[in-house]
């Protein structure tokens, strides 16, 4: 990084998941707007925005149906409380996933981020089970979680994530979480015939676990999930902060397998990644669960500030309208198709060991490799100067894109991607700047 602004950023910022002291002096763009799908720095160079800016962004930056909603809503009010107040767009845009939700989830709570969507999820769980007249029932007190996931970075979600080495260091002021490897409804069964009773509910993200790496799970296991959780009668959970929102190729991930959660955990691309706002979907019983008169105290003790913010929620209206305008999951299918045919290519390339993903959510795995030499934020820095934004999770490069990306767009990211990891490669070791966000911790974990 170079200027002003380089200057205030290494006086004054703390980036996440950042080794700041590798950060200073390293040359990130300075991003200053953008046009569709790429991103533009100060100097006018161009990026393809291969990530979604961090798995968000759905119709492209500067969609003119969202810019308009927002800037609308901006002249009417920018932010109201939802403590003893309501608001136009928070009512409509429940109504709307509701609708657009799998069956049986009927209330939404909001909230800002991932991390508290799941987290409110988890509370709202646990206290259901409290608030139940049955002694029984007031037991479930525990959850069960996959091995390596990830549900946001506050202490309830890390207590259910699994990227080890990352998260050991908050281990004492985690809560215990029985845990289960992905893709194997057996283990799952096995400790819900032991512990069944006690299980609050069952936390998994759907179909694909993001942060492990674009772990993809076996066909039927999400269903398998639903029925293990229905015959022990607790919650499933569904965290489809990142599946959500036509990812992997359907709007909710959960439908590939016609599976409705008792919990739907929704953000960023419910506002088409503009905005941040999160949304926690639940049933009716888990909502009467909670009704009753004010000194019962069955009330949910939980709210943020920006809890259902009137300008993200217009961007969320104008978000699902953008779905239903352009065809955006009908159009995106020819383009999961000839990503799948452009990434036949990569996956024969010597250097790559593995390309994994659904839909629009793609690992490619350069396989094992020495820590030291942090291929995949390798490959992130090579691509950067070939005119892609591209992050690694370890030694797997991730590809998002925006669902909304030209297929000329499309072949362009491949290529630079395989460009980008042979020149990685070829050029050997040198020194890297991030640990790479989410993903670091899996980084982390390897380079331990
Ligand atoms: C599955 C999943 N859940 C939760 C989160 C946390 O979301 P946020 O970063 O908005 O807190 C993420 C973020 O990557 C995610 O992938």
């Amino acid at each position: 990084m170079n200027g002003e602004i380089a200057q205030l950023d290494e006086r004054y910022l703390w980036h996440p998941f950042t080794q700041q002291r590798e950060w200073q002096g390293s040359e990130a763009p300075v991003i200053e707007r953008a046009e569709g799908t790429d991103l533009i720095d100060r100097e006018g160079r161009r990026y393809i925005d291969g990530v979604s800016s961090l798995w968000c962004n759905v119709h492209g930056h500067r969609h003119p149906l969202i810019d308009a909603a927002v800037r609308e809503q901006l002249d009417r009010v920018a932010h109201t409380t939802m403590l003893g107040l309501t608001h136009e767009p928070a009512a409509r845009l429940a109504q709307r996933l509701v609708e657009l939700a799998p069956p049986g989830l009927a209330r939404v709570f909001y909230s800002d981020s991932g991390s508290t969507a799941t987290e409110i999820a988890l509370k709202m769980a646990f206290q259901y089970w409290q608030q139940r007249p049955s002694v029984e029932d007031r037991q479930r007190r525990s959850f069960v979680a996959l091995h390596d996931a990830y549900h946001g970075d506050t202490l309830g979600a890390v207590s259910v994530g699994g990227i080890e080495l990352f998260h050991s260091a908050y281990r004492p002021l985690l809560f215990e979480a029985h845990r289960v490897a992905p893709g194997d409804p057996a283990e799952l069964e096995k400790v819900l015939t032991r512990h069944g009773d006690e299980i609050a509910g069952v936390i998994v993200e759907p179909l694909v676990q993001g942060a492990a790496g674009i772990r993809v799970q076996p066909p039927g296991y999400l269903r398998s999930v639903r029925e293990l959780c229905d015959r022990h009668g607790t919650f499933l959970i569904a965290d489809e902060v990142a599946t959500g929102f036509g990812r992997t190729g359907t709007m909710f991930a959960c439908e590939q397998e016609r599976v409705a959660p008792d919990f739907l955990c929704l953000g960023k691309g419910l506002t088409g990644g503009y905005l941040p706002l999160a949304a926690t979907l639940a049933t009716e019983r888990i909502y009467e669960g909670f009704l009753g008169a004010h000194e019962e105290c069955r009330t949910f003790f939980h709210g943020h500030t920006f809890t259902g913010n009137p300008l993200a929620c217009a961007a969320g209206l104008a978000s699902l309208d953008a779905f239903q305008r352009e065809d955006t999951m009908l159009r995106l299918q020819p383009k999961i198709r000839l990503l799948g045919e452009l990434l036949a290519d990569l996956a024969a390339m010597p250097e790559v060991a593995e390309v994994r993903g659904r839909g629009f959510m793609v690992g490619i795995d350069l396989g094992e490799r020495d820590p030291a030499a942090r291929m995949g934020h390798r490959v992130t820095v090579e691509a950067r100067e070939r005119g892609a934004i591209v992050r690694p999770l370890g030694d797997t490069v991730v590809l998002m894109p925006p669902l909304a990306i030209s297929k000329a767009d499309l072949r362009r990211l491949v290529e630079i991607v395989g460009a980008s990891i042979r020149a990685a490669v070829a050029h050997g070791d040198r020194p890297s700047l991030e640990t790479g966000g989410p993903a670091g911790a899996a980084q982390l974990a390897r380079a331990a």
